[in-house]
């Protein structure tokens, strides 16, 4: 047996965190599960668990894998804990031992906060350390205002970047832990800190920016705790004593970039100042570690007619580039960064007030260089003051930067254009996962939205373990929503005004991402800790509400739906107040289910105005027949999604739903709001051949449209690049914007097949019914859930499956082979025929199911157009065979000829083709049965 994967609140070896609430986590594999397995907790303070801290009780293994558990931690302490499981012949089994370690927690500080006498640029504040007798274990709890960077002997402190973080300023301030234990040599240490202007101060905010939002000052406070091999101890504290001195950076801000001359005089050392900034703020940290976690090539150097260096790096990506410098003594390299190329040349519009530049004066001395307070969202990168003789793809490496979350899923096809969808939807998440979920990583926003973090977090789930991630997001809502219920637009506001004001589908963020979470790992902490905050967001709601319907204030809407009244709306075609109210239904249950699970009281009210703001919906939008008063693709997403009929009406608004997409061509006109649970919706109505029309669609609006334009990454709007390859020029346009990568999440449930049952959380009872789609011959993926790896891959060859699944010990999986018999499976006991599917029953294990899946397609007729030809097996393969260049023609070019209906095919010069293989297809489509 093999206990493995502990983690403490999603963290491995966490090093001063936040312990207010302690959810220790792990996982099987190598044991064949029996229900009378137990499992138990340990914690001691020491390796051997001599002195437990705790010890569980002997839980049943089944259900979800992990303890909430509530200790009284000390100081700075190490804490040993290890997972034991009694077998069935009453056989202990123990995990690896793994630790978490406190911070300062509530302990006073002896450190006081410094700070240089007079306002300079980037200041390094140092001490040196007289050590004479060996060190066995050092802390450094530090942090610095903006952002900083310590090195101890020379030797970067740490593999962190952008330290403390992005957090709001004014609320709290992150502590930070470092063993430095092994930096530390016999005599004379030297430690310093440089300081950058980051988040804090300098520019940064909504709008172009604001100056120095939480403060104009560089500040630093910092303890090192030390013990010494006989036994001493010293605590080395910033204070008086500490000495300051400039850096050879001259400039940096998150929208500016950095300047830093090698060769700048510096100053010789001077005091520091002591400043009274307060301890209160200060809190042991949240958030995972900024860190560089990949690094990646360039692809190629271009050149173009005006002379411009760019480098493209073949993939838009967040960090920097880091140079090789060898350039003699006083020369300057530019290094600008963008998202696309314009007829060649390097484009940064859209980047609008953010200059996105780093420069660099030389010493003369062979060395890496890179940026320490800047960050940049880009593919390609101009480079200024090398000549195209001398420039080498090789001194130039891209460091991609993302929060330190592990990757949990993945999915692959033997389609590239769906590959490169999931590829974008992971990079779009990698990028815009820089310590808070943001918007865009490049222009000059990359701020915490929260409705784009609400719209994305279950797909950001099932890619990568974000429970404390987003925690740490939570932690920063509730602590600036108002106190009326509003949630700030973003988070951190980056205000230090408090907004009474909110905007559904946004705000809801505070209901939703709880949930989602308490889904995802079963863990109902997430819920205890947001339940008062989900409440005030209910009461402000309810304060904006006249009977029930949500009507009063400013509403986002159907954000950049392309249906909206005009092209350069950004307000989607949907009433604002039907999504709004919607919503306020769907966050009203949530805190109903949440009281419920809680076992506290109060859900009864909450169910009954769940209602009756159902009811308000239903008689201001929907007809007694099932007619909805707002005709678009979104009303009819929310509507279906969210059950907002009653029985009899379900027929007719699933009818009309099928008709307006119809009538759009399959391509998509949702917006934020519609497009994440446009597919899922679909599917929950059996529809999955439309959910894959809608995928597979490449005209704009499409998500293969994108794909087929080059991106790779998602963009922010639908045509972000116009069908010509020029940048739409809406001022608002990035193509680093993970919103539409909500499809992902359809992606795991529907087309890789795995989701929870109805009810299951933690993924404890899974459910893995693949939609098997023509368009398709081969699947793979996998989940790593909190119960452990699921894994599906599925082929099909003319309808024959071939279904290879893994389910992982302790949980219970029910596998659902559509379109088949239950005879292919007599060998399963737990085989059923349900309909025309077959349920299978499985615990732990790896299985394989070869069936044949009888499944009927629509029967075309002469008056169908080219288009919904081309979405049924038969026509798609025709025209592959006879006319594959329809498959390729620009949207404005298919737009002409794609609703001929086949019956005047003959007549019409279809793209102007008159060779035989037109003929042939002709000929072809004629010969069909019946037409
Ligand atoms: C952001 C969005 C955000 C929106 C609010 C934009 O500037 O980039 O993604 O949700 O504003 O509607």
């Amino acid at each position: 047996m093999n206990i493995f994967n502990l983690k403490v609140n999603g963290i491995r070896k966490p090093l001063g965190y936040n312990f207010n609430s302690i959810y220790i986590s792990y996982e099987l594999d190598d044991v064949i599960l029996g229900n009378d397995y137990l499992v138990m907790l340990e914690v001691s303070s020491s390796n051997n668990f001599k002195n437990l801290i705790y010890k569980s009780k002997l839980n049943n293994i089944v259900g979800s894998k992990s303890f909430s558990i509530e200790i009284d931690l000390k100081v700075r302490t190490r804490y040993y804990y290890r997972i034991c499981i009694k077998d069935l012949e009453n056989n202990i089994h123990f995990s690896n031992i793994e630790w978490f370690e406190t911070g300062k927690m509530d302990e006073p500080w002896q450190a006081n906060w410094i700070s240089t006498p007079e306002n300079i640029s980037h200041p390094i504040l140092n001490k040196e350390i007289e050590v004479n007798r060996k060190v066995i274990n050092a802390r450094l709890y530090c942090t610095g205002l903006g952002l900083y960077e310590a090195n101890l002997n020379g030797e970067k402190i740490g593999d962190e970047q952008l330290s403390p973080g992005y957090h709001d300023y004014s609320k709290w301030l992150q502590i930070q832990t470092y063993d430095i234990t092994e930096l530390f040599t016999l005599g004379l240490n030297y430690l310093e800190f440089t300081l950058g202007n980051g988040w804090y101060k300098g520019n940064f905010g909504f709008n172009g920016g604001s100056n120095n939002i939480y403060g104009d000052r560089f500040l630093l406070i910092g303890e090192i705790h030390i013990s010494y091999e006989d036994g001493s101890t010293e605590v080395i504290k910033t204070d008086s004593t500490w000495k300051y001195t400039n850096s050879n950076i001259t400039e940096s801000g998150i929208y500016y970039g950095e300047d830093r001359n090698d060769n700048v005089n510096l100053i010789n050392n001077h005091s520091v100042t002591v400043v009274d900034y307060g301890y209160d703020l200060l809190k042991d940290r949240l958030s995972v570690p900024i860190k560089i976690k990949e690094k990646i090539n360039p692809a190629k150097i271009l050149t173009n007619d005006k002379e411009e260096l760019i480098l493209d790096m073949g993939q838009n990506m967040v960090g920097w580039v880091a140079f090789h410098n060898k350039l003699s003594r006083n020369s300057n390299i530019s290094i600008e960064y963008g998202e696309i190329l314009q007829n060649g040349y390097f484009y940064r519009d859209n980047l609008r007030h953010a200059r996105a530049k780093y420069t660099y004066v030389s010493d003369g001395k062979v060395k890496w260089i890179r940026p320490k307070f800047s960050f940049f969202g880009f593919r390609y990168v101009k480079i200024t003051g090398i000549t195209k003789e001398e420039i080498k793809l090789e001194d130039f490496v891209g460091e991609v930067v993302f929060s330190d979350l592990e990757q949990t899923g993945h999915i692959e096809t033997n389609n590239s254009d769906i590959n490169q969808l999931f590829s974008n939807i992971f990079w779009s998440q990698k990028g815009n996962f820089v310590d808070v979920p943001t918007d865009c990583p490049q222009r000059d926003e990359r701020m915490g939205w929260t409705g784009d973090a609400q719209v994305f977090s279950e797909t950001a789930l099932y890619n990568m373990d974000a429970y404390a991630f987003y925690k740490k997001y939570l932690n920063d809502l509730q602590l600036e929503q108002a106190p009326n219920g509003a949630v700030p637009m973003t988070v951190p506001s980056m205000t230090l005004e408090e907004t009474n004001e909110s905007t559904a589908v946004w705000g809801d963020v505070c209901a939703i991402l709880p949930w989602n979470l308490y889904k995802f790992y079963g863990n109902k902490n997430i819920l205890k800790d947001s339940l008062p905050s989900m409440k005030k967001w209910i009461s402000y709601i309810q304060s904006k509400s006249q009977d029930y319907l949500w009507t009063e204030g400013f509403q986002f809407g159907d954000w950049l739906a392309l249906d909206g009244p005009s092209p350069y709306s950004p307000l989607g075609g949907t009433e604002e107040k039907l999504i709004a109210t919607i919503y306020s239904y769907y966050s009203t249950k949530i805190v109903a289910d949440s009281l419920n699970i809680l076992d506290k009281s109060g859900s009864h009210g909450y169910y009954e105005l769940a209602n009756k703001i159902k009811s308000a919906i239903q008689n201001e939008y929907l007809s007694s027949n099932g007619r909805l008063v707002v005709n678009t693709q979104t009303a009819y997403t929310l509507i279906l999604y969210f059950e907002i009929f009653e029985p009899h009406q379900k027929e007719t608004l699933l009818e009309n739903f099928k008709n307006i997409l119809k009538k759009s061509n399959y391509t998509i006109q949702t917006g934020f709001v519609g497009t994440p649970l446009l597919c899922l919706t679909l599917s929950k109505y059996g529809e999955d051949e439309i959910a894959y029309t809608l995928l597979f669609n490449k005209d704009c609006p499409s998500w293969l449209y994108a794909i087929d334009m080059g991106a790779t990454t998602i963009w922010e709007r639908w045509d972000s690049v116009l069908p010509n390859g020029v940048m739409n020029e809406n001022g608002m346009n990035s193509l680093n914007h993970y919103a539409y990568g909500s499809i992902g999440q359809w992606m795991y449930e529907y087309l890789l097949g795995i989701k929870q049952f109805e009810g299951s959380v933690g993924f404890t009872n899974i459910q893995i019914q693949p939609k098997i789609n023509w368009r398709l011959n081969f699947v793979k993926g996998f989940y790593h859930s909190p119960s452990g790896k699921v894994d599906v891959s599925w082929e099909n060859i003319n309808n024959d499956i071939t279904l290879n699944v893994t389910i992982p010990p302790g949980v219970e999986g029910r596998i659902i082979l559509e379109n088949t018999e239950v005879n292919y499976f007599s060998h399963y006991h737990q085989a059923f025929q349900k309909g025309k599917n077959v349920e299978v029953i499985v615990t732990q294990g790896t299985y394989k199911f070869t069936y044949q899946q009888k499944v009927k397609y629509k029967v075309p007729n002469k008056h169908w157009s080219l288009n919904d030809f081309s979405n049924i097996p038969v026509g798609y393969q025709l025209l592959q065979k006879f006319l594959p260049h329809y498959f390729s023609l620009k949207p404005y070019k298919k737009n002409d000829i794609k609703n001929i209906p086949l019956v005047d095919l003959p007549k019409q010069n279809v793209l102007s083709v008159t060779n035989d293989a037109y003929l042939h297809l002709l000929t072809a489509i004629k010969n069909l049965d019946n037409l």
